[in-house]
This record gives C-alpha cells, structure tokens and sequence, in this order.
C-alpha cells in the first residue's frame, strides 16, 4: 500500500472570526484532531505571568514554553464550548479567556524566539496527519503544505459584537465601543508584527462570515474538506490509519516539507 492520505486544514484569521468555534465544530464532525493555536500562545503568556518574567523576554519565554508541557483536550460542559488548556498537569482553561490575556497575549505573540518553540509543538501536534490547526499564520508557516487553507473573517464590528457576547456568558460585561478599539488594536498588532504576521495565504480560501451562522460556516467547510480530500479507493477511517502508526512515519512532515 501506499501512503495513507491525511487531510490537513489550516484555518486563519483575525481574532473574533468565529476560527476556534468553526474549527472545532468542523474537526468533531469529521472525526479529526482540533489543534488551537492561539490557546499555546495564551498559555505561554499565563507561564510568563506566573514565573514573574518580563512579557518582554522572549528568550526566557521560550525556554519556559519549551520546557513545559502545554496540553490540549477537546472540550467539555465544563469548558464553555473551548477546548481545555492544561500546563504540566495545571487547568487553566478559563484563566487565558479573559480579555486582559487577549491583549498580553498579542504582544507575546510578537515574539520570535516563543513562535519558533510554539511552532515546533504545533507541527509535533499535527503529525497525526487529519486535523483541523487554526491561529494566525498556519497556512503560510506552521502548515505551507495544509491540504486545504482558509481564511476566515469578518468585520471589526460584527468581530467585536461576537466577542461581547462571549465574554458576557463569562460573566464579564465589557463596553461595546472599548471591545472594537482592542479588536482593531489587536488586527494592527497582528497584522503590522515583524515575525509571521497575519497574513492569507495565497492558495487559502477567503470566507466572509459577517451573514453566515457558525452552522453554515460549518457546512461550507465541510463541503471544501470533501473536495480537498480524496479518499482511497477503500472506505478511510482516519482514526484507524492514526494506529498505522508506521505508515506516518514514512511521511513528511509539515517541518520537513517547508523546509
Ligand atoms: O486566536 P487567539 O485569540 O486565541 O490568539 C491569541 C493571540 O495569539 C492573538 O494575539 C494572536 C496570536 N496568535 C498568533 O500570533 N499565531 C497563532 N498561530 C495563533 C495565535
């Protein structure tokens, strides 16, 4: 047999697009890992903050994210629909949602020598082969070669009143005019970094998501993974190849193939 065939689907966009929930809805109903990349990012900017480093040192930031062990588990009732961030064992699922850690987490994000640590996890994640990745540069760093590239987005305001309501159901009731100024201050910081900003990757599909629901979004996604994946000629259970275990190995990685 040849090699088995694996679908990736790197997903990017601006903060407030819909990414994580489209991702993660979109992973479950084709039975494929969900990796979140930003939750990395945020979880890295929670071990600055415990181990009272400067937001600043990315060398100390980097050598901590190296060395720690950020998991990743698919949500449950208890996560608010978000998949549930642990470090070294710690939960700290609802510790990096807030909006204080949007905002550090940007400037942390900016941070080369922390996105090469991260990003190295991230492809070690993905190395299972189906997966559903999404974050800010997966199809033109993290994942050159995704099988399928989107990018997600939506305007400021319809960004901004989404997340009004995410935080609400957190219990936290932010100003309406406050959440699109940090929405456009984040885009800028995103988008203007030296290090792997937020771009569309050439070959990625644009999706516009102001008049789509999440379900729709969904369906459109689904839709693309079908045409995107070509099966084999005998019917593929993604996660019965996963224990083919030597089989992946013989293929590239997604580091390997950039290289
Ligand atoms: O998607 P999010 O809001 O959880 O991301 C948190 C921050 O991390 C945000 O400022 C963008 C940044 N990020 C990034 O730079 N690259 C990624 N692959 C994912 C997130």
């Amino acid at each position: 047999m040849g090699h088995p065939q694996a679908l990736q689907i790197a997903i990017d966009g601006p903060a407030g697009a819909g990414k994580s929930t489209v991702a993660r809805k979109l992973a479950d109903h084709l039975g494929y890992l969900y990796i979140d990349t930003g939750a990395m990012y945020r979880a890295s900017t929670w071990l600055a903050l415990k181990n009272d480093i400067a937001l600043t040192d990315g060398d100390a930031i980097a050598a901590l994210a190296s060395n720690s062990n950020i998991q990743l588990k698919p949500a449950d009732e208890s996560s608010d629909g978000k998949i549930r961030v642990f470090v070294d064992g710690q939960e700290i699922t609802h510790e990096i949602r807030t909006q204080r850690m949007s905002e550090l987490t940007a400037g942390i994000a900016a941070l080369g020598k922390v996105r090469v640590v991260l990003v190295e996890k991230q492809r070690e994640l993905a190395r299972e082969g189906f997966c559903v990745i999404d974050g800010r540069d997966i199809g033109t760093v993290v994942m050159p070669d995704a099988g399928l590239k989107v990018f997600l987005t939506a305007s400021p305001e319809e960004r901004a009143r989404r997340r009004q309501k995410e935080l609400a159901a957190q219990g936290e009731t932010p100003d309406f005019e406050a959440l699109l100024k940090a929405i456009n201050e984040r885009d800028y910081l995103d988008c203007n970094r030296a290090v792997s900003p937020l771009m569309r990757a050439v070959d990625a599909v644009e999706l516009i998501t102001d008049n789509m629901t999440i379900d729709d979004v969904v369906l459109e996604l689904e839709r693309l993974a079908k045409e995107a994946f070509q099966p084999s000629p005998e019917p593929v259970n993604p996660r019965a190849q996963e224990r083919e275990a030597t089989s992946y190995q013989e293929m590239p990685s997604a580091q390997e193939a950039s290289t």
